[in-house]
């Protein structure tokens, strides 16, 4: 379904990607657990056409997203959740949640997608008409994760979802993201959390220094403690 291949990104002279390949199915989380600086975002930024790469392809859904601007990208299916969230800080998470439906042009799919999303995470049908900046930390992952939703993608990518969240909003946040894939939603998961990654991912990439240094089912990661102790 979205497929990196040879992937580098180079900013001036410093290589921040090296010939990265990764792909994911649909239907699938995948994992991609690195440090601080190992080109995570990087990559991110490259497959939601936030930057332009070096070299490589992407592919999504059998295009070369090449000349697919960042925006045509969420209509073919693809949505990005920044690190650091994208939200409106001074819209309410109705409105937030608006901003990222826009590619729908559909009140019907509009109204389901946010039902959806305050399902997945009631708080926010709680908080409904609170400003997004004055929520929590961990609520406004949540919207950040309810707004990627709105477009109905067929892949969501996430990068850091935990940054900066207490381990027990970590845990609701892996919960969400299980039954995401239980509603057909396929996931690249970005993290340097090991743990949260590897309890709801599939396979695992790891990055370091921007290459691809292992990839694996995630239990077999997760057995591997010395791998863990590193990373984390
Ligand atoms: N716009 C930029 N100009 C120059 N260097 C950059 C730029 N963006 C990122 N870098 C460098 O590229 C490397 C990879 O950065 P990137 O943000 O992709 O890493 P990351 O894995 O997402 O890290 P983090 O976990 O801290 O978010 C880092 O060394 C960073 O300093
Ligand atoms: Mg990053």
């Amino acid at each position: 379904m979205l497929e990196v291949s040879n992937l580098t990104v180079r900013y001036g002279p410093f290589l921040a990607v090296d010939n990265v390949g990764l792909r994911v199915t649909e239907g699938e989380i995948v994992g991609l657990v690195g440090a601080n600086g190992a080109g995570k975002s990087s990559i991110v930024k490259a497959i939601g056409g936030l930057i332009a790469p070096t070299q490589g392809a992407i592919t999504f859904r059998d295009s070369d997203l090449a000349a697919v601007p960042s925006h045509a990208r969420i209509r073919l299916g693809m949505s990005v959740v920044p690190e650091g969230r994208g939200l409106f800080p001074r819209m309410s998470v109705e409105e937030n949640l608006l901003m990222g439906s826009y590619s729908l042009d559909d009140k019907a799919r509009t109204h389901a997608a946010m039902e959806a999303g305050f399902q997945l995470f009631p708080i926010l049908a709680e908080r409904r008409w609170q400003a997004g900046g004055t929520l929590s930390g961990g609520q406004q992952q949540m919207l950040a994760i309810a707004m990627g939703l709105m477009s109905e993608p067929k892949v969501l990518v996430l990068d850091e979802p935990s940054l900066g969240l207490a381990p027990i909003v970590i845990g609701e946040i892996g919960r969400a993201l299980k039954q995401l894939r239980g509603r057909g939603v396929t996931i690249l998961l970005v993290e340097q959390n090991a743990k949260l990654t590897c309890s709801v991912a599939d396979r695992i990439y790891i990055i370091a220094n921007g290459r691809i240094e292992r990839h694996d089912a995630s239990d077999k990661i997760l057995s591997s403690p010395e791998l863990l102790d590193h990373l984390m």
